[in-house]
């Protein structure tokens, strides 16, 4: 039985709220990492934000399966489940800069018209992306117009390059470093200006909102993208995506739809995945 995804999208909303008040009330405080490396940080509020939403999300839901960057709990198999991202841009949030956000995604089992299933069968039908720092949220439902802050959005509708503002993600490793600082080369002789900011769920909901033009990114994990995703597709936007060999790993590219061929043929030799050349 399908959910009533009206009361998911408001029982997500409440706990994207729950969590981005946790990040609002700590962003200058002392932060516990949990793990550092050459690229990454984690803090021991990621977990905790995790949680929250967790509280919140199991309350209504508690046989739903959640795959979180902050670690899996529940039966795998289900019809349906929540991906979340409880702080994406956790360097920029470590650092005391306010762009950072929560990402919830819910993903149904199914083949419904409006946006592409991943390859283990699961769609996004429900998204909420919230900016605690400016008190922006973003909101889509599958079939209906995405929102800001209640507000139907729309990609821009910008066709030239040289007008283009187009952000790039540089993942967490040296790899995607080597594969990525090429085509920023390039294109930033293109564009007008290349912008890379930290937070790919807020990137994403950058381009749904028309303020930016495109967002790319190799090796980018389920979680920062999948609310992200159907927010672009729901205002317009393409959301293209190509999984590694890991299922949960992506190459992608977020566009108003105006610019997307240009963009992709500068970004992707679509021969070859990027961790092959
Ligand atoms: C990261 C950020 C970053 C992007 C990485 C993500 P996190 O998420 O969105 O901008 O380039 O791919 O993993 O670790 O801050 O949640
Ligand atoms: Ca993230």
């Amino acid at each position: 039985m399908s959910l009533d995804r009206q009361k998911a999208l408001n029982v997500a909303v409440d706990a994207a709220k729950a969590a981005g008040g946790l990040m609002k009330a700590n962003l200058f405080a002392e932060k516990k990492t949990t793990s550092t490396t050459q690229y990454d940080i984690k803090l021991e509020l990621d977990v905790e934000c995790q949680r929250t939403i967790e509280t919140i999300l199991t309350r209504e839901y508690p046989e739903s399966f959640i795959l979180g960057e902050e670690g899996d709990t529940g039966d795998e198999g289900a019809s349906h489940r929540w991906v979340i991202d409880p702080i994406d841009g956790t360097v920029n949030f470590t650092y005391g800069i306010p762009h950072a956000c929560v990402s919830i995604a819910l993903q149904e089992k199914g083949s419904e018209a409006g946006t592409e299933a991943y390859r283990d069968g699961y769609q996004t039908t429900v998204a909420v992306i919230y900016d605690p720092f400016c008190e922006e949220l973003w909101t889509a439902t599958l079939g209906e117009p995405a929102a800001l802050n209640g507000i139907p959005i729309q990609v821009s509708n910008r066709d030239r390059l040289e007008e283009a503002l187009v952000s790039v993600g540089f993942s967490k490793n040296e790899q995607t470093l080597d594969q990525m600082l090429p085509v920023v080369n390039a294109l930033a002789y293109e564009v007008r200006k290349i912008r890379t900011m930290g937070a790919a769920a807020l990137a994403m909901v950058y381009v749904a909102s028309g303020r930016f033009d495109g967002y790319v990114e190799n090796n980018i994990r389920l979680w920062d993208i999948a609310a992200g995703g159907l927010i672009v597709e729901s205002a317009g936007g393409v959301f293209w995506r190509r999984a590694t060999e890991d299922p949960h790993t992506f190459q992608i590219l977020a566009s108003n739809r105006a610019l997307h061929e240009k963009l992709a043929s500068r970004c992707f030799n679509p021969d070859k995945m990027w961790g092959q050349e």
